[in-house]
């Protein structure tokens, strides 16, 4: 749906070259949500304008449903991006229009009969929650009634492409389940590809197929968002990760493990799915003489999949330990035995 091919966007910022996005490539399957995370100043907003082309690349190439957009002519790429909505962190509203005129905004642009714009607005202000409110105006919204406002708005003119600029980081943390809740309906009801940028791996944990971390300008790795939290493959994946699912011993329990660890070996298991987290704790209790003790774990929900991570200590002989390391491998399971506690 989106192909971006060695895509490079450089600013010349009063005769410095800035080069802010770097030989990017990047895949986005029709219907997927597809997140870009990084720090301030990564490119991310960078990559995300030149899907559209709101910023012209520098160089590489930006194919949109077949079609390559850095070849377009002014009139084709204006009818290309009218199938590309786009949502931002401050919303973008027009403050002294209504909520109604918002959203017909667009549909005016493109001269749609006075009917229609009455029923897709009306449509549309009922898909995102906001059924009574066409007559108000921006200022006596919440900012999350805002960016149910602006994602309405982005929706009118049936786009295939939603492409969300940090839509929930002006938000507070249960306003943006709700918007993220929104956006995931709308994926799946409308069947429109997202494409998000964020900062907060708790959005990608939550509603994205696959992400792309991005650090300097470079994707530095991507993958589904299973992968990247079972096996993440560089530091500033690990620090986005360990904001809001730590894998790591706490710091006050570190002794306490240390002493463990003098006889008998500390592992730690990852799993993935529902099914595997009792089976193979009581096979593991009953198959092998180890009496396997549970000391720190973490278990969450990524998108709609278990993910778990738990620190057991096995106590035995090294040879059986090695056995039953063998058999939870042999399961499926990620197991690491664990020599620093850190
Ligand atoms: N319009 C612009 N003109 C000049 N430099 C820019 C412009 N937009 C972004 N940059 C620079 O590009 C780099 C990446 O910025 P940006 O894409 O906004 O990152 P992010 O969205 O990840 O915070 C930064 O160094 C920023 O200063
Ligand atoms: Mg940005």
């Amino acid at each position: 749906m989106i192909k971006l091919k060695n895509l490079y966007k450089t600013y010349d910022q009063a005769g410095r070259q800035v080069e802010a996005v770097k030989n990017v490539n990047i895949e986005i399957q029709k219907g997927e949500i597809f997140g870009v995370i990084g720090y301030s100043g990564a490119g991310k907003s960078s990559l995300i304008r030149c899907v559209n082309l709101l910023e012209t690349p520098t160089s590489g190439s930006v194919v949109v449903n077949g079609v390559e957009l850095t070849g377009l002519a002014e009139k084709p790429l204006r009818e290309a991006r009218r199938k590309i909505g786009m949502i931002f962190q401050h919303f973008n509203l027009l403050s002294s229009s209504t909520v109604f005129e918002n959203v017909a905004s667009p549909l005016r642009l493109v001269n749609a009969p006075k009917k229609e714009i009455e029923k897709k607005v009306t449509d549309l202000l009922q898909l995102v929650g906001l059924a009574d409110k066409g007559s108000f105006y921006p200022s006596q919204l919440s900012g999350g009634q805002k960016q149910r406002v602006a994602i309405a708005r982005a929706l009118a003119n049936d786009p295939e492409i939603l492409l969300c600029d940090e839509a929930t980081s002006a938000l507070d943390p249960q306003t943006t389940d709700s918007i993220l809740d929104l956006l995931l309906d709308i994926n799946q009801k409308l069947r429109i590809t997202i494409m998000l940028i964020t900062h907060e791996m708790h959005v990608i944990k939550k509603i994205c197929d696959r992400v792309a971390v991005m650090e300097n300008g470079h994707v530095i790795e991507q993958g589904s968002v299973l992968d990247i939290f079972s096996k993440p493959q560089t530091q500033t994946t690990r620090n986005f990760i360990k904001n809001i699912f730590d894998i790591n011993l706490p710091e006050s329990l570190q002794l306490k493990f240390q002493r463990e660890r003098a006889n008998g070996e500390l592992i730690r298991v990852s799993f993935i799915g529902e099914d595997t987290t009792e089976p193979f704790f009581a096979e593991l209790a009953t198959r092998f003489p180890l009496r396997p003790n549970i000391l720190f774990g973490n278990i969450t929900q990524i998108k709609d999949t278990t993910f778990g991570s738990l620190i057991l200590k096995l106590n035995g002989e090294a040879a059986v330990i090695r056995e039953a390391i063998e058999y939870l491998q042999a399961e499926g399971l990620t197991v690491e035995v664990l020599h620093d506690v850190d």
